[in-house]
């Protein structure tokens, strides 16, 4: 592990960011930035359901608040040695203030801690133009650019314009600098499954197709021993890993393993996917030809889209090896929906 050493971890109450900067504070000096801010600013950012503040104080974490967006550091050391970047926004339609934040943001953090020894980047699967043949397994050299991750719209362009100015950064201030492209997270803190959770806890989940499509997701805690490897293991300055799971798995499966942690019939109906494929095409033409999004484009790829990736090179470059099943994942998620109040009788 890391020593005495002075961290900086950026969107440090996030789901992911959370565990590592707790996990690096016990032997090194850690600061983590992020806007901390309420609800009331935060609330067009998809999918995000940050720590307080205090929390992550509560871990012996030093924090400042920062808005990436347009960042002021005046309160900020520059003497990091290690940085840790994971701030990230995920906004509908308004793609010119998520570049500020997550590319020029994070060009601004670099920049401000070019005197690091290194710095590890994290990158997304968003980055992939979706495959020709749905079997296809992503690599970290395959094509990118050209998906719509609806849950994100903009973080297809955010995170390749961060790779772009994170490879600048590291040319410009002579910064060692690891990419991590990380698959679908899930595990306490993310809210990601708890529309599926909720429907299927009120028994009226139906699934579209088949569920034979395939899905592959990563734990949290796996993934922070990914991001660990990424930063502790040398020679590895300017390259890029993917990180997933253990291996992919039928939508069917995560289902089943869902309905079983909540008790729940773990038969489905089915609905045929051919309107929902024809509808999906439609959305694709609508967007391609006259820029229109229309109402619930991409609402339905849980079911209709296959995610696969290949793991290789972090596994032989970084030793890494994702261990906790779909089966624990899913129950400990299960049981912090519970513990949050999500899945009461009152939200169902
Ligand atoms: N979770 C996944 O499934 C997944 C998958 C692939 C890649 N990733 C990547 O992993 C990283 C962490 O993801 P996550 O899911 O843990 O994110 P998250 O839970 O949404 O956390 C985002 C963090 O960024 C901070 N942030 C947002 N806007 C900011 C701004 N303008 N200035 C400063 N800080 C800001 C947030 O705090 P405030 O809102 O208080 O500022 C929060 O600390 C991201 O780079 C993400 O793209 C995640």
């Amino acid at each position: 592990m890391l020593a005495d050493e002075k961290i900086l971890v950026t969107g440090v109450s996030g789901m992911v960011a959370a565990p590592i900067a707790t996990y690096l504070a016990q032997q090194n000096e850690v600061w983590g930035i992020a806007r901390f801010a309420s609800d009331s600013v935060r609330g067009d950012a998809l999918y995000s359901n940050p720590l307080s503040r205090a929390s992550i104080e509560a871990q012996g974490v030093k924090t400042c608040a920062v808005d990436l967006g347009a960042p002021d550091f005046s309160e900020l050391p520059d003497d990091f040695t290690y940085v840790l970047h994971l701030a990230h926004t995920r906004l509908e339609g308004q793609l010119d203030r998520a570049l500020q934040v997550n590319a020029i943001g994070a060009g601004r953090v670099l920049q401000h801690c070019r005197r690091a020894k290194a710095a590890l980047v994290m990158s997304s699967h968003a980055v992939y133009s979706p495959p020709p043949d749905v079997f296809h397994r992503s690599r970290e050299g395959d094509d990118m650019g050209k998906a719509v991750t609806p849950w994100a719209p903009s973080s297809p362009a955010s995170k390749i314009s961060l790779e772009a100015v994170s490879r600048f950064c590291a040319e410009a201030f002579d910064l060692p600098v690891v990419i991590a492209r990380l698959a679908s997270v899930f595990g306490p803190g993310s809210c990601t499954w708890l529309d599926v959770c909720r429907k299927i806890a009120k028994d009226n989940f139906r699934i579209i197709g088949t569920g034979d499509n395939y899905h592959h997701i990563v734990y949290v805690e796996d993934l922070v021993e990914g991001l660990r490897r990424c930063g502790q293991t040398k020679g590895v300055e300017g390259k890029t890993y993917i990180l997933t799971g253990p291996g992919p798995a039928k939508l069917r499966q995560l289902l089943v393993i869902i309905a079983q942690e909540l008790g729940m019939n773990t038969s489905f109906t089915s609905l045929p996917a051919a309107p929902f494929r024809l509808y999906q095409r439609l959305c694709d033409f609508a967007h391609r030809s006259a820029g229109i999004q229309l109402v619930r484009s991409h609402y339905y790829d849980l079911f209709l889209m296959d995610q696969v990736f290949v793991a290789d090179k972090a596994r032989d470059e970084l030793g890494y090896f994702p261990k906790v099943s779909l089966k624990d994942g899913f129950g400990r998620l299960i049981q912090w929906y519970r513990e949050e109040g999500y899945l009461t009788p009152l939200v169902l």
